[in-house]
């Protein structure tokens, strides 16, 4: 028996073509019946639209099994979506984290497509003009952030912390793609790293760590002969675990000498691990976890830059607010 997932009435927007059935739930007798309202590959005009947002708005659903059409669907007017003043910020900010989401979860699964980078600096750019337009963006983006460790939903959610960070900043449109894609791929070497090292529960043995400590210089291999990753990006990638007093990986530079971006990236990395929930420990709160960072993690971090971070952040992270069910897909685990 096919599944069906409702969608929002306004998901789909006017005069495109939309390649999944849509369906309207009829209730009665305390079960549901599902009528083929629109075939999938007709266009949808202006009228048809108008008529399901006026009378079928909370019916519309889509079969399960087209989800992941739905979220292609999402990217590819990603831009439109974002434009569309009829849409609330959390609207906005719920579809932007869920194709993120997918865009990370296809690259991680096909590393070597160039179309699946490209994607990655097509959701940044797309993201920026969200953040810069809607102010709101970040009590939106953050609202709909999942607080459950995986490599995806972590890239995800240090890339949204990179790009709103970065806009209090008062970073350019292009410094903010660059940091956009930047954290999107910033693990993307763990790829690279035996399956049981990554999911290991607990602490890792000296051995295991050395191991680990090989992705950000694998991160950097795989994206680098590419030659379509821009180098602002490609710092991030590969110096991401660097400490400011110099005691990190995987040349102990410290300083200046890791790149602003990196500096950033560090924190942001650091932040998102300890409030995510991990196979070996529970979220902390965003409160906890910042004071942790400041008192105890002393010489990781550039102490100005962490100290605008919590400044910027610190009333603001709602993560543990979100509510069950803002997404509609969750992802499988990555291996
Ligand atoms: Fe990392
Ligand atoms: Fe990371």
């Amino acid at each position: 028996m096919s599944e069906y997932t409702s969608i929002s009435g306004n998901a789909l927007l006017e005069d495109t073509e939309v390649d999944f059935d849509l369906f309207l739930r009829a209730d009665a007798g305390g079960s549901s019946n599902y009528v083929l309202y629109c075939r999938g590959g007709e266009d949808l005009s202006p009228e048809r639209r108008e008529e399901l947002l006026s009378k079928h708005a909370d019916r519309l659903c889509i079969s399960t099994e087209d989800v992941d059409k739905y979220i292609e669907y999402q990217e590819k007017n990603l831009k439109k979506i974002i434009n569309d003043e009829n849409r609330s910020t959390r609207q906005k900010s719920g579809i932007v984290y869920q194709v993120a989401t997918k865009v990370v979860a296809d690259l991680l699964e096909n590393p070597k497509s160039g179309k699946n980078i490209e994607r990655i600096s097509e959701w940044a750019t797309n993201t920026v003009g969200h953040i810069i337009q809607d102010n709101n963006a970040l009590s939106g983006l953050l609202g709909v952030s999942s607080h459950d460790y995986q490599i995806y939903t972590h890239s995800v959610n240090t890339s949204v912390l990179g790009l709103l960070f970065g806009k209090h900043l008062s970073f350019n449109e292009d410094e903010l793609t660059r940091i956009g894609s930047g954290m999107l791929l910033h693990d993307i070497g763990k790829l690279a790293i035996p399956v049981n090292v990554i999911n290991k529960p607990g602490n890792l043995t000296g051995e295991e760590f050395k191991v680990m400590k090989k992705h950000p210089k694998e991160g950097f291999k795989m994206l680098e002969y590419r030659g379509n990753v821009n180098s602002l990006s490609l710092k991030i990638v590969l110096q991401h675990h660097e400490n400011y007093d110099g005691t990190g990986y995987p040349y102990g530079i410290g300083g200046n000498s890791i790149h602003l971006f990196a500096r950033i990236a560090r924190i942001i990395d650091t932040y998102d691990a300890m409030t995510s929930k991990r196979s070996y420990a529970e979220a902390m709160r965003p409160f906890a976890a910042l004071s942790e960072m400041k008192d105890k993690m002393h010489g990781c971090f550039d102490e100005e830059l962490l100290r605008e971070f919590i400044c910027f952040l610190g009333p603001e992270d709602q993560r543990e607010k979100r509510r069950s069910g803002d997404t509609i897909y969750s992802f499988p685990s990555v291996k």
